[in-house]
């Protein structure tokens, strides 16, 4: 089995003289089918948010206006920090990435498809649980 990888993702720009459209159909544009979708604005420059993984849920996550950063972790002292900050490209989190998502321009509209229906219960929000967790999953390898 190929472990699936965090990466950006660039969708295609279907402009015309009207302007800019782009299209993310679920299981063609990204690697899952959408089961949810939801944004998060008015969030202040200062602010982090994230800091979870999740069991089950596969994220897209784009910033369709605005900016913002994400950064991944890996449970293994990886981390890695992306800049989203163009409508037309996004970053795919598998399930167990840990993210945080902070430096939020005031106008930033972050759009987040996931492959799951919310359940609280899948989110792990205790970064020292992850790591035990992530090193489990290795050994069980
Ligand atoms: P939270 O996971 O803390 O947001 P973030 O990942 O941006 O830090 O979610 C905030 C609240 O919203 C929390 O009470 C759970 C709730 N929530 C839902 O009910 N459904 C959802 O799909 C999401 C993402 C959050």
């Amino acid at each position: 089995m190929i472990e699936a990888k965090v990466e950006m993702l660039e969708f295609q720009q279907l402009g015309d003289e009207r302007g800019q459209l782009v299209v993310v159909e679920g299981a063609k544009d990204i690697p899952f089918e959408i089961k949810r979708i939801f944004y998060i604005y008015g969030t202040d420059t200062g602010v982090v948010r994230g800091q979870h993984a999740n069991l089950r849920t596969e994220f897209v996550l784009i910033n369709v206006a605005g900016r913002s950063k994400v950064k991944v972790m890996d449970g293994l002292g990886n981390e890695t920090v992306f800049c989203l900050n163009r409508p037309h490209t996004g970053i795919y989190l598998p399930k167990m990435t840990w993210k945080e998502m902070y430096d939020f321009s005031e106008d930033s509209v972050l759009l987040c498809l996931a492959s799951e229906h919310y359940d609280g219960d899948e989110y792990i929000r205790d970064y020292n649980t992850y790591q035990e967790m992530v090193k489990e999953q290795r050994e069980i390898k």
